[in-house]
């Protein structure tokens, strides 16, 4: 149960924003210290205390279609190789062979086997090492003891999960996971981009939509509102809707028939580092992977349940994903400027208002999981509990 509020809820509360120029608010402003965005410390302690312990996405099921199928990326700075066995289970595995370390796989693709480029020590879907070449300059190799290393790998809701190191921390409540994805979702691709940007600067950017109109003056802002927003928690994760001016057409209907399909896009964020968002031709699941302090890797694979994606329905898809590339565009170039500003001495803290709530509930989970449940963090009043 996430306890998300239906769509007729969420159209409701959207509609009333609309009629009395008002957005959902959080009850305290958060602010969180520079220094959080430029020690290394604090960045090996985000990698080390959550990211490799907390079950984080790695990529969406249907990215794994068949058996050997796979995706093999770095997550939190590890190789990591996802992929469907024959039992129809997805295993991740880190990524090295077991003779000299050398990595297996890179990019997505399908494999029956997985056959070292060095010399080619294989093995099998579930990595039981399979074969060596010239064994017998191995005396005494027990294969059975060499398979690659298995890391916690689970699917929930059409995602798959991965812990690389379970600890306390890794009961994260996954049952908490909504059902964004079906089986009609079909994976159309993935893209990857970098950018000089520290991992959390861009998590913010997804959060609030305070910046709408400077931002994305001739993007969203035409089509969208700014700074009007339902924002929910569930957990560690959150989910703001992003409505569109037609949805003032829902009025005409009774409450019980509006749907939300098509008048607002949902952003769900999966705590720590992978967004969801819904649009009207496709949803995309969008994974931050943070490279260095100042560099992170954006990692969107793109999935459809429209059954006209093809043939006639390429056109509008096509303009949709071309004025979404536009839009996110401008929230990476924005993204790099907070970056680069960083280093100017002006700050001590970055300031989120009440609006951006959703940052602050982000930040204050991170701050528990580093500095521990007693710490305080930057709160500057009531933000509601989890
Ligand atoms: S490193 Fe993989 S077979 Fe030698
Ligand atoms: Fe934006």
């Amino acid at each position: 149960m996430t306890g998300l509020a239906d769509d007729h809820a969420v159209v409701q509360r959207i509609l009333d924003h609309i009629d009395h120029h008002t957005t959902d608010l959080g009850e305290g402003t958060w602010r969180e210290p520079l220094e959080h965005y430029v020690s290394e410390g604090r960045f090996a302690a985000e990698l080390d205390m959550v990211l490799r312990r907390y079950p984080t996405p790695f990529c969406p099921s249907a990215a794994l279609p068949t058996a050997g199928s796979y995706v093999a990326r770095d997550a939190a700075r590890t190789p990591i190789l996802a992929v469907r066995g024959g039992d129809g289970r997805v295993r991740a595995f880190r990524n090295a062979c077991r003779h000299r370390g050398t990595m297996l796989a890179d990019g997505a693709g399908c494999e029956k086997a997985f056959v070292c480029r060095y010399h080619g020590w294989t093995y099998g879907l579930d990595g039981a090492l399979r074969h060596v070449p010239d064994e017998y300059g191995f005396p005494g190799l027990d294969k059975s003891a060499r398979g690659l290393v298995p890391v916690d790998t689970v699917e929930v809701n059409g995602i798959v999960f991965v812990t690389q190191m379970p600890s306390a921390i890794s009961d994260a409540r996954l049952e908490a996971i909504p059902e964004l994805f079906t089986a009609r979702h079909r994976f159309l691709g993935c893209d990857e981009a970098e950018v000089v940007t520290n991992w959390k600067i861009v998590v913010e950017g997804f959060l609030e939509g305070y910046h709408i109109r400077s931002t994305h003056r001739e993007t969203f802002y035409p089509i969208q509102f700014d700074n009007l927003n339902v924002i929910e928690t569930f957990g560690r994760n959150s989910r703001i809707a992003f409505p569109y001016q037609r949805i003032n057409k829902l009025r005409a209907l009774p409450p019980e028939q509006r749907s939300a399909d098509g008048m607002l896009t949902y952003v769900y964020h999966l705590f720590p580092n992978v967004m969801i968002a819904t649009f009207p031709y496709s949803i995309l699941m969008v994974v931050l992977e943070p490279l260095a302090i100042d560099r992170t890797r954006i990692i969107t694979y793109a999935l459809t349940d429209r059954a006209d994606h093809e043939g006639d329905g390429q056109e509008p898809m096509k303009r949709s994903q071309d004025f979404l590339l536009a839009g996110t565009r401008e929230d990476r170039d924005v993204g790099c400027a907070v970056q680069r500003g960083l280093a100017s001495g002006a700050n001590e803290f970055l300031e989120f208002g009440r609006f951006e709530m959703l940052i602050g509930h982000f930040h204050r989970s991170l701050h528990a999981l580093i500095d521990g449940a007693a710490a305080v963090g930057s709160r500057r009043d009531g933000t509601p509990q989890e």
